[in-house]
């Protein structure tokens, strides 16, 4: 099964193949924000893949365009939700690398 590392706490978690980011995150108790349930109409799900981009489902149209409102965003962004797992990645959450502090 293809595994997640969160950079942040250091917790590696399994995914099911073709499971997205969220729901591997959500089901092994990683907390990602996902506003609107995880179906591509909010960027509250966005998280920065440090690690293994090509082992994820490429990018739709509409994911791209959700992701141009994410905060903070970088080469290596992808909706959690959106993108889906099918070998080991390294990610990072942006809005968990503030101390808490969020706004
Ligand atoms: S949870 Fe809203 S776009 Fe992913």
């Amino acid at each position: 099964m293809p595994k997640i590392l969160f950079q942040d706490d250091g917790k590696t978690i399994e995914a099911k193949d073709g499971e997205s980011i969220l729901q591997a995150a959500l089901r092994s108790g990683v907390h990602i924000e996902h506003n609107c349930g995880g179906v591509c109409a909010c960027s509250t799900c966005h998280v920065i893949v440090e690690q293994g981009i090509d082992h994820l489902s490429p990018m739709q149209e509409d994911e791209e365009d959700q992701l141009d409102e994410a905060e903070g965003l970088t080469l290596k962004s992808r909706l959690s939700c959106q993108a889906l797992v099918h070998g080991d990645i390294v990610v990072r959450i942006p809005l968990c690398t503030k101390g808490g502090h969020e706004h």
